[in-house]
């Protein structure tokens, strides 16, 4: 199979979840597929842009994956949608939609929007990969995102069995609609106690130097 794929985060590839995502579930449709071969496009990179959309004229087989930036799809990515021409119904486009915090429910609002998406660019619906609980990639040593990241391997190998996420094995992948009452309790202990200490040495890690809570237009 050949598969067309975008990186829908308006996040340099480099640093991008979305990116590292990609990287598992295309080794994972290997194992499925030896004679695999893809074409990968980022969106954050405007001057791919033209090669993506005569990429997207040409395959049949496409894979958009999202990250969910303010409970929605990334405005970059959108922006590019628009200028595409509506196909003529012989191409499937499947999606993979992720995101930080980790319950699916969150994810579902975008997943419907997918769901339409699809023929308004004039192709068939192949599905949508939702998961949480993404969002310490770029930030984790290697090792640590391993395991992670390693389960992405099996849904790349269920795409292609599947020709798509429209199965029963992508559902179950994305966990738990929401988290029981007594964990939501304990998330909420954690969040308003370490967690904190815990953004803000990552934000100091990222090079900033004012407090979290720093309002600079407060005044202007
Ligand atoms: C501006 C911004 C908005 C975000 N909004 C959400 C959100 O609404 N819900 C959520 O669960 N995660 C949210 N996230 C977390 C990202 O979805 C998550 O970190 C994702 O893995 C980022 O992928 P990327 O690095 O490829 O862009 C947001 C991240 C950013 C930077």
């Amino acid at each position: 199979m050949h598969v067309m794929i975008i990186n829908g985060s308006p996040r340099v590839q480099s640093l991008s979840n979305t990116d590292k995502i990609i990287s598992r579930l295309v080794k994972g449709m290997k194992t499925e597929d030896e004679e695999l071969t893809y074409e990968l496009y980022s969106i954050s990179d405007r001057k791919q842009w033209d090669a993506a959309r005569e990429a997207f004229k040409r395959n049949t087989e496409i894979l958009i994956a999202i990250p969910l930036y303010v409970e929605c799809i990334p405005g970059l990515l959108l922006e590019f949608l628009d200028t595409l021409e509506k196909k003529d119904g012989n191409t499937r486009i499947s999606f993979v939609l992720q995101s930080g915090f980790a319950e699916a429910s969150q994810l579902r609002c975008g997943e419907e929007y997918l769901k339409k998406l699809a023929p308004m660019l004039g192709c068939s619906y192949g599905g949508t990969l939702v998961k949480g609980d993404n969002f310490s990639y770029r930030f984790l040593p290697a090792e640590q995102s391993e395991k992670p990241l390693s389960a992405y391997d099996e849904m790349g190998a269920s795409y292609i069995r599947n020709r798509g996420f429209d199965s029963d094995e992508a559902r179950k992948f994305s966990g738990p609609e929401y988290f029981k009452a007594p964990f939501r309790v304990f998330l909420g202990i954690i969040f308003a106690t370490v967690a904190p200490l815990g953004f803000k040495a990552m934000a100091k890690g990222l090079g900033c130097t004012k407090p979290l809570g720093d309002r600079p237009y407060k005044n202007s």
